[in-house]
C-alpha cells in the first residue's frame, strides 16, 4: 500500500447530496495489471492519473469495460449491495470484449480493503453513498485490431448524492425513434464503454428537450421497449408489474433482479416480456399504465413522470409517483442501507 500522508488528504465535501454526481474522488484507488497471461502487481495506492501509451488498444478500438456499485455506511458499519454479482456481471462483460476475468473473492476482498482504508470518505447522510467504479481497459500499445495482451484493471470511489438533481422526483424522458443503443448479438448486454458512447447523441437531443435520459427502443423493429440510459424500465398496467426480458441487448440489471424478487415476494403479477410503446402509449392514454419507474445502482428507483415520443410530451400518471414506485424506492434503499431488515442475504457486510 501506498497511502496518502494526512496532510496531502483532499478536503471532502462538506454537503455531499450538493455534489454533481462523481465529480469528487477519494484519496485512494485500486489497481492491478495484467500481462504475460496473469494479473499482477495489485495494490491499493494514491488516487492518481493513469500513465497511457497514446497507442493503447483501448483508446482506438473501445476494449473497455466497468462496474458501478454503492456502499452505504450506518454507524461503524459498512454495507455492500450483492458485490459479487457485479463482479461476476463484470466477467460476463469480460468475456463478451474478449479480456480477461478477475477473481471475484479476490475482487471482493480487495474492494473491503479500500473501504476500511477509504472509511471516512463514506457518507452517512440519508440518500447519500460512496459510489464504486471498478474499470478494466486494454492497455497494450499497438495499432492493429486485435484483443490487448496487456490490461489495468482499477477501482475508484467517489461520494454520491443522487443521481439526477431532482432527487426522488419524476423524471422526464424521451423516447429515441432515430437512433438505437445495441442490437441483439452486439454489445447491449455487456458494461462497456461503446455503449455508452453510442447513447450520447441521442442523450444531447433529449436534454435539448428537457428531458434527462433516453428510453430505447429495440433495434431491429423500433418497436419494442429496451432500457433507459442508465437503467432498465417497468411499466405497470393496471395490476400487472412488466419490464423487458433479458435478450441480449440491454444490461442485466441488479436492480432490475432485485425489484423483481421483491415485487414478486409481494403476490404481485410481475412479467419479464415484450413491451411495445403502441401499448404504452394506449396504455397511458386509457390510464392502464398507472407508474413507470426505472430501475439502476445510479439512479436506485426513478419515476417517470412523462414520456416524449414522436414530437409530444405523454403525461404518466398525472405525473405524480406511484405507490409501488415509492414503496420499492424505500424498501430498497432500506435494505440497501441497513435501515431495513435484509432477508434475502443481499447485504454484504465489510469486517472492521
Ligand atoms: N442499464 C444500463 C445501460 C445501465 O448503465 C445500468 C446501470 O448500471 C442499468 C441498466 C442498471 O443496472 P444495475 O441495476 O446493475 O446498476
Ligand atoms: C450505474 O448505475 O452504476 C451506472 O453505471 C450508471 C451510470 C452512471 C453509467
Amino acid at each position: 500500500m501506498d497511502l496518502a500522508p494526512s496532510e496531502e488528504m483532499k478536503e471532502k465535501p462538506s454537503d455531499v447530496l450538493k455534489v454533481p454526481f462523481g465529480t469528487v474522488f477519494t484519496d485512494h484507488m485500486f489497481s492491478m495489471r495484467f500481462s504475460a497471461k496473469k494479473w499482477h502487481d495489485a495494490r491499493i495506492h494514491r488516487y492518481a492519473p493513469l500513465s497511457l501509451s497514446p497507442a493503447a488498444l483501448c483508446l482506438h478500438y473501445g476494449q473497455g469495460i466497468f462496474e458501478g456499485m454503492k456502499a452505504h455506511r450506518r454507524g461503524q458499519r459498512i454495507l455492500l449491495f450483492r458485490p459479487e454479482k457485479n463482479f461476476s456481471r463484470l466477467n460476463q462483460s469480460a468475456i463478451r470484449m474478449v479480456m480477461p476475468e478477475v477473481n471475484i473473492d479476490f475482487a471482493l476482498e480487495v474492494l473491503k480493503e479500500l473501504l476500511r482504508v477509504e472509511r471516512s470518505w463514506i457518507p452517512e447522510v440519508s440518500g447519500s453513498s460512496l459510489y464504486i467504479r471498478p474499470t478494466m481497459i486494454g492497455t497494450q500499445e499497438k495499432l492493429g485490431v486485435k484483443p490487448s495482451d496487456e490490461y489495468l484493471f482499477y477501482i475508484i470511489l467517489s461520494p454520491v448524492g443522487p443521481y439526477f438533481k431532482e432527487g426522488f422526483s419524476p423524471v422526464h424522458i424521451y423516447l429515441s425513434t432515430d437512433y438505437v443503443r445495441a442490437a441483439r448479438g452486439g454489445t447491449g448486454a455487456a458494461k462497456t464503454m461503446a455503449n455508452y458512447a453510442a447513447s450520447l447523441l441521442a442523450g444531447t437531443k433529449a436534454a435539448e428537450l428537457g428531458y434527462s435520459q433516453v428510453l430505447w427502443l429495440d433495434a431491429l423493429e423500433r418497436k419494442y421497449l429496451e432500457e433507459v440510459g442508465t437503467m432498465n424500465i417497468f411499466v405497470k398496467f393496471d395490476d400487472e408489474l412488466v419490464t423487458p426480458p433479458l435478450t441480449g441487448s440491454i444490461l442485466a440489471g441488479i436492480t432490475r433482479d432485485s425489484v423483481l424478487t421483491l415485487t414478486k415476494d409481494m403476490g404481485l403479477k410481475v412479467s419479464e416480456r415484450q413491451i411495445s410503446i403502441g401499448e404504452v402509449i394506449d396504455g397511458i392514454n386509457s390510464g392502464k399504465v398507472t407508474e413507470m419507474f426505472g430501475c439502476g445502482t445510479a439512479a436506485i428507483i426513478a419515476p417517470v413522470g412523462s414520456l416524449w415520443y414522436k414530437g409530444r410530451p405523454y403525461t404518466i400518471a398525472d405525473g405524480k409517483i406511484g405507490r409501488l414506485t415509492r414503496h420499492l424506492f424505500d424498501e430498497l434503499t432500506g435494505i440497501q442501507s441497513g435501515e431495513l431488515e435484509d432477508p434475502y442475504g443481499w447485504v454484504v457486510e465489510v469486517e472492521h
